[in-house]
């Protein structure tokens, strides 16, 4: 099992609030920080993720500090417009949400979340997404789907494929830091694409792309039907 974040002690429940335009030099600091060397959001995409789609960004303070440890950056898009091999940035165009599509859409797409490195393994990820799913479901939307980037795969590149790592992970034999976290939220497995985020040297742009059903819209056809090797291993009954 690759190292989970120590639960380290208690923390007093974060805040969940809308994102507000002071939050964008601590959100800029944030993501150098979780994506160092990479090219993460700037001033301009945040403002327009809060044009778009206001409600949809959210960010997690301490309350004891003032702090903003924590994020989740969402649009609504209308999965018929997309594929399942699609790569983050069509997802987003680009990173700045100009394809939220609220009339058509039923998919919230959860283009990302992050949690202060300090803060990781306390809860404030599980806090950001009991408010995603809260938002889903105020909204009727049908579901959330994203990708989870395979953080962990880069250390198994050498023994298994992407889809062998994954059904691993779902089985618990292995942890990942990105999807066994999706996956205790009750999000589901629903295919693996490589070229996700391309230039990611962790997940070597390998995701999987997950769903989280909203029970109280879903209809029996919604629930596509799954491939039955992404499904998680049944418990035995005791003889
Ligand atoms: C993924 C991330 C948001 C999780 O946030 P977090 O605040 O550390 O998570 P939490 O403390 O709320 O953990 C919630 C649960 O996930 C589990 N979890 C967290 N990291 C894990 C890991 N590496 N392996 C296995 N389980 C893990 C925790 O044990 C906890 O389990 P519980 O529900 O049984 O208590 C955070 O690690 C992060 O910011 N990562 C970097 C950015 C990133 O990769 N984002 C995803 C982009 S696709």
């Amino acid at each position: 099992m690759s190292p989970m974040p120590p639960h380290k002690k208690k923390t007093p429940p974060v805040l969940i609030r809308p994102t507000q335009h002071g939050d964008i030099p601590a959100l800029i600091a944030l993501g150098n920080r979780i994506y160092p060397g990479d090219d993460p959001w700037l001033v301009e995409h945040y403002a327009s993720h809060i044009k778009h789609f206001p409600q949809g960004q959210l960010v997690a303070i301490d309350p004891q500090t003032d702090r903003v440890v924590g994020c989740a950056s969402t649009l609504i898009i209308n999965w018929d417009d997309y594929e399942f091999d699609h790569n983050w940035n069509e997802f987003t165009d680009n990173g700045y949400f100009t394809n939220h599509d609220p009339e058509h859409g039923k998919t919230m797409y959860a283009a990302d979340v992050m949690v202060d490195p300090d803060m990781q393994g306390r809860g404030v990820g599980k806090a950001i997404y009991k408010a995603r799913f809260q938002l889903c479901r105020d909204l009727n939307l049908l579901r959330i789907r994203a990708g989870a980037r395979l953080r962990g795969y880069s250390q198994y590149v050498d023994q298994m494929d992407a889809v062998d790592y994954v059904i691993k992970v779902i089985h618990k034999d292995i942890g990942d830091p990105t999807l066994s976290f999706q996956l205790k939220r009750g999000f589901r497995v629903i295919a693996v694409c490589e070229n996700y985020l391309r230039h990611d040297p962790a997940s070597l742009g390998w995701a999987a792309v997950i769903e989280w059903i909203n029970h109280h819209v879903a209809l029996r056809r919604d629930f596509r039907k799954r491939d039955p090797k992404y499904s998680p291993r049944k418990k035995l009954k005791p003889e």
